[in-house]
């Protein structure tokens, strides 16, 4: 094992939660998922040690579900304090280990091998759940400006997206992943992957949060059996730059949410990380700071909130979407609607 700070140590927290006594939700083929999971991507600002610092700390005040990508930079550094979690003592099948393929990856002969460096870096021997990150095969530079573009990206093929399914796909069948999924889908894209999959996803990770609640989508999800996995669900305050837009608007500022948290003496990001599983999505909210990591954790294990609560919440959508992904379109004069069906179709290119 490489040398780890002394903070990166697993030890139980007298003042945790039971991860037994956390939810989870039920995917189609039968696995338990934790309710909440903890995110990793540090917006480009956060540096991988803390993340992996933060990964044990929460591991040891409850967390056993963990949203990891290639693209965030860290799995290796992740992959330690996974060793130290279980070399402290919790059983590798407790935890659930999520990781994406990157859209540079896309093609039939690098999935395979995509997965295995995760699956290295993770220092584990299977993964739980293995999502392609973005339905298009295209590239960005980490860090990149919004208006970066690559001259080789691509629209969304619907031919090889199965491609690159059909090897998720294979590596469920080779036993080296429990479940699979996608992430940053539309209705439409969805609807053909149902239709040609040989297994359907099992989890679609999508933007949820107060202000951007994808209440059509959502519905899709649940009705197909496919577990819905809820990112940036505090609304992403550190986001990068290139994913910040002078309309935007701010969740843990609206005055319902505030309210509520004032009712509660909490920060309003336990409101929605409470709204988030009330409602029936998994969050993964991103914390490198103990107290926020686990007063998100004690949010999901504590009393609900107020049915009359609920409904204030679902009335504040603002369809305020914050990930636009500007970068990955294809051609000029775009813009980012056009990543996102929004006339029901799959845009062509
Ligand atoms: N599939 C995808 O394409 C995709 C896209 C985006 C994100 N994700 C995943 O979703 C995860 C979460 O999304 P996100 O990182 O964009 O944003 P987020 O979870 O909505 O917000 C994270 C921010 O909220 C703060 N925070 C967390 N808990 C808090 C609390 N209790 N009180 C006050 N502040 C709190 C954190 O600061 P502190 O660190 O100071 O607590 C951090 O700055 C990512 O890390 C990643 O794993 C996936």
């Amino acid at each position: 094992m490489t040398a780890l700070a002394s903070t990166q140590l697993f030890s139980y927290a007298p003042d945790g939660v039971n991860p037994k006594k956390v939810p989870h939700k039920t995917t189609y083929t039968g696995g338990k998922i934790p309710s909440i999971g903890l995110g990793t991507f540090g917006s480009d600002r956060i540096a991988g040690e803390q993340i992996a610092t933060a990964v044990v700390g929460a591991a040891s005040v409850g967390y056993r579900h963990f949203d990891c990508a290639a693209v965030y930079g860290n799995e290796q550094l992740i992959g330690d304090s996974l060793r130290s979690i279980v070399e402290g003592g919790v059983p590798r099948e407790e935890l659930w280990i999520t990781s994406k393929l990157w859209n540079d990856k896309h093609a039939e002969e690098d999935v395979i091998p995509a997965f295995e460096k995760s699956l290295q870096d993770l220092r584990l021997d299977y993964l739980d759940l293995y999502l392609i990150h973005w339905p298009f095969p295209n590239y960005h530079a980490p860090g990149c400006d919004v208006t970066s573009r690559s001259p080789d990206a691509k629209p969304y093929i619907h031919e090889n997206f199965m491609k690159t399914w059909r090897k998720l796909e294979k590596l469920l069948a080779m036993g080296l992943v429990r479940h699979i999924g996608t992430s940053n889908m539309t209705i439409p894209k969805l609807r053909l992957l149902l239709r040609d999959a040989r297994t359907k996803p099992a989890c679609n990770e999508m933007e949820l949060h107060p202000h951007f609640q994808q209440p059509e989508l959502l519905q899709f999800v649940l009705e197909n059996g496919i577990v819905p996995i809820g990112f940036s669900p505090i609304g992403s305050p550190a986001r990068p730059d290139r994913d910040r837009t002078a309309s935007d608007t701010v969740d843990i500022e609206d005055p319902v949410i505030v309210k509520v948290a004032e009712r509660l003496n909490v920060h309003p990001a336990v409101i929605c990380i409470k709204w988030a599983v009330q409602r029936g999505q998994i969050p993964i909210p991103f914390s490198i700071n103990r107290r926020n990591y686990l007063s998100n954790l004690r949010a999901v294990t504590t009393d609900p909130l107020t049915e009359q609560e609920m409904d204030a919440i679902a009335r504040i959508d603002r369809n305020c979407r914050l990930i636009k992904g500007d970068v990955f379109l294809w051609k000029e004069n775009q813009t980012w609607e056009d990543l996102w069906d929004l006339k029901g179709e799959i845009t062509t290119p």
